[in-house]
């Protein structure tokens, strides 16, 4: 095994973060959720209203904007510009606009460069879009999860009705659809599987069972060496 670390990619909602914070328990090693980065680069674009459209406002946001990753009590904890906002990241605002970012060369360097000297200090695994074929194209362990479209929309719309947020599950879908094609069919980075990943398609598997997938190939490939 080249490195102990473990890449995931996948498209939004495929359950990379819930799947890789409970193996990182599990194995005691670092969680690095970097579409959390994207999302405070994506935060600071929506406050400071700069146009992704205008390369001279991007250079300028770019060279004013510092996103770092802290620990508090195991979990990671995003600072943008000093401020920990980490609370802030999770709503559909800030989700499209991380996607949006992400386009962004000026942005992808800033970004890769800081996930790659956290994975120089720790073992890690990490979540994104460009892990196993940008980032740490030496993880030991490449993973793409992915799920249908359908299900995907229907795992987020069951979370939001439980919390009591009325939504729509068509809407959902068309969402999903349109951020996979952002992701995907971008110039700088897309998201694709790794010739070296493993592909697991969660469509019809619990979270157990992609967790215990996982683990089940992390240890194999640590025996194999
Ligand atoms: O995983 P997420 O939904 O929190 O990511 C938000 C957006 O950030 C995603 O739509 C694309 C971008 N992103 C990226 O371009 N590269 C990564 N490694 C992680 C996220």
């Amino acid at each position: 095994m080249k490195n102990k670390n473990i890449a995931i990619d996948g498209p939004a909602g495929a359950g990379k973060s819930t799947i890789a914070k409970s193996i990182a328990k599990k194995l005691q090693i670092i969680y690095v959720d970097t579409g959390a980065m994207y999302r405070a680069m994506g935060l600071y674009f929506i406050r400071e209203n700069i146009n992704t459209e205008r390369p001279e406002e991007i250079e300028k946001a770019c060279d004013s904007v510092n996103v770092t990753i802290d620990y508090k009590d195991g979990e990671q904890q995003v600072i943008l510009n000093g401020e920990n906002v980490t609370k802030l990241l999770r709503t559909e605002e800030v989700g499209k606009m991380a996607s949006t970012v992400g386009t962004l060369q000026e942005v992808r360097t800033k970004m890769v460069e800081l996930q790659q000297s956290l994975a120089k200090i720790r073992t890690v695994i990490m979540d994104g879009r460009d892990i196993g074929t940008v980032v740490l194209t030496d993880a030991g362990l490449k993973i793409y999860l992915t799920a249908s479209s359908k299900e995907r929309a229907r795992r987020r719309w069951s979370e939001l009705t439980k919390k009591g947020i009325p939504c729509n599950i068509d809407e959902i879908e068309q969402d999903i659809i349109a951020r996979d094609n952002q992701d995907m069919n971008r110039d700088i980075s897309p998201l694709c599987q790794a010739e070296d990943a493993i592909l697991v398609d969660s469509s019809n598997m619990s979270i157990e069972e992609v967790i215990d997938k996982i683990i089940a190939l992390y240890y194999d490939k640590l025996e194999r060496g």
